[in-house]
Parts: C-alpha cells; structure tokens; sequence
C-alpha cells in the first residue's frame, strides 16, 4: 500500500493507473477507522482494481465550537487497517496542503444542504462539498463509496455529481451497527460506561418507528417523533438536537409518515458527543 501526503506525488500516481487504464474506487474518510469504514473499502475494492482511502480531517466542516481539534486521530493505527483490508492508496494530505494560504473557493449543494444537519451545523455540508469535489477532481475515481450512516451528505453528494457533471458512480452502503445496535462511528470513542449503554437509544427509536408504520402503515409525523421523543428522553442524559422524518431524495419534511420515508435524528449525549442515526421506514 503506497502512503502519500503530497498532491503532486498522488497526481502522478493517478495518471499512471489511467494510463494502464486501471479504474478507481475512492472512499474518502476522516480516519480513525471502524469496521464501516472498512466496509466501504471492501466495496470499493470488489468493484474497481485500485482502491483509493483519503484520510483527512476537513477543517472546513468544522464549526468554531464543535470538535475538530477533538476528532479522534491515530494514522499509525489507520494505515495498519487500511494495509490489512488490502487498500492500495492512503492519502492523508495536510491541511495546509489542501487549503494553502489564498484559498478562496467554496462549492454549496443550495437546497439539500439546508435541514436536518445542516440546520444544527451552519456551513458544514458547504465543508463537505468542497473537500470532495478536490478529492473527485485530485483521485478522478470511477465510483466513490459512502455510508448510509451520513443520509444526508449521501443525497448531496449525489445531487453535487449531477450537478456538475462528474462521472463518477456514487454507492451507498448501509449502515454498519455494533451488535446492540448503534451504529458504528469514530465519536462513539468518547462514550463512557453508562453514555454507552445509552447511546443505543437512538436505535431503540429508530425500531419503534418501523414497528409503528408496519402496524399502521400511515402515522401524522407529528405524533410518531413525540413517541420518538419519549424514548430518548427516558435515557439519561439524552438531548434530542433534531428529529425528522423526510422525503427519501428531496429530504422535505413529510406531515405523513409512511413506507419509504427515512428518520433521521441527532442526539446528544451527556452534551458532549452529537450521534447521528437514520432508518428507511
Ligand atoms: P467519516 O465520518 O470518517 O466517514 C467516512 C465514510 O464512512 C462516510 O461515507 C460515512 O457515511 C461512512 N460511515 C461512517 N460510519 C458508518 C457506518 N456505521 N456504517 C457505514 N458507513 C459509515 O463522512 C465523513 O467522514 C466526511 O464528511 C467526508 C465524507 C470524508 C468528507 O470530509
């Protein structure tokens, strides 16, 4: 596995696989891997002969209060998995590489960037959607893995590929769960004992919304996310930061809940670490 840091270095690597006509699979991260992460390699890897991991913590989908200089962050550990799930590029650019001094542009995906997260997080998807049209256009991927766990960044991205015409094939992988349920992500770090035990209220939630729309196939939304909110809040130290029930593509928030919709929420624990979670009723 070839580990770059420099733009020039990967450019010329790319070149090379396109000049040997090699297609390339690219899964874009912030590192710290789980086994999500290492799911989207593997997919990457069944359908393209090389596989590219970027390992960048974005800055610029950062707000100033939120956790950046937190993000968990082990490159050593990083390489060794990506090495053992047979990744054939690491890249891990500096910010300073990325967003050199007099670096002006920002790409915005208008409408899908606006509720659910991006409601909580002003500017972040703008922060997503930048970084990954310099990945797409460094890395020139024939198809770029991302995780269901990110519903939202997944719809814009495929709005932004349309939009500006990359033809590059977006594939959604579902979302990978620890046994208990909760869905696997780097924060999930920072739980501690008892926040542990009670993160996986946002799973329990999620169930109880499939469980109500099999029973009853249409429910006002309005009374299904004060069920929902009754379940987070009898776990101790749960804030719920949103809940929404939306539209499969256009994410619109729907008065009726029904087959197909997707809940979303985010949830705070302890008022420390934010978790996101979804599910396709
Ligand atoms: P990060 O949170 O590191 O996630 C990288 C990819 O892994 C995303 O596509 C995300 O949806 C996916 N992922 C995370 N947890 C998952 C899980 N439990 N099951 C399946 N997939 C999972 O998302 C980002 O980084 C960044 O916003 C990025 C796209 C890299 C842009 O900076």
């Amino acid at each position: 596995m070839r580990i770059i840091e420099d733009i020039a270095i990967l450019n010329a690597q790319i070149k090379s696989w396109k000049k040997s006509h090699k297609t390339i699979g690219l899964v874009p991260t912030m590192g710290f891997f789980h086994d999500g992460h290492l799911a989207l390699m593997k997919e990457a890897q069944r359908k393209t002969d090389r596989t590219v991991v970027t390992v960048f913590v974005n800055p610029r989908q950062f707000g100033p209060q939120e956790d950046l200089d937190k993000y968990p962050r082990d490159i050593s550990r990083d390489t060794a998995l990506a090495k053992a799930a047979g990744v054939d590029l690491l890249f891990c650019p500096s910010a300073d590489a990325v967003y050199p001094a007099g670096y002006q542009t920002t790409v915005s995906v208008l409408q899908l960037s606006q509720g659910l997260c991006g409601a909580s997080r002003p500017g972040h998807f703008d922060g997503v959607a930048t970084i990954l049209v310099k990945l797409f256009n460094l890395v020139q991927p024939d198809i770029a893995v991302f995780g269901e766990k990110d519903y939202q960044q997944l719809a814009l991205i495929r709005q932004l590929v349309m939009d500006l015409n990359f033809p590059i094939d977006i594939i959604g992988h579902p979302i990978v769960r620890e046994a208990d349920g909760l869905a696997m992500s780097s924060r999930n770090k920072y739980l501690e004992g008892e926040e542990r035990a009670n993160a996986v209220c946002l799973y329990t939630a999620l169930q109880h919304a499939v469980k109500c729309i099999r029973q009853k196939e249409q429910v006002a939304t309005e009374d299904l996310i004060a069920d929902l909110k009754i379940i987070l809040h009898e776990k101790e130290g749960c804030k719920v930061d949103y809940i929404s029930i939306v539209h499969p593509q256009t994410l619109k928030k729907k008065t009726i809940a029904e087959k197909g919709d997707i809940v979303a929420l985010a949830v705070f624990i302890n008022n420390k670490i934010r978790l996101i979670d979804n599910i396709t009723l």
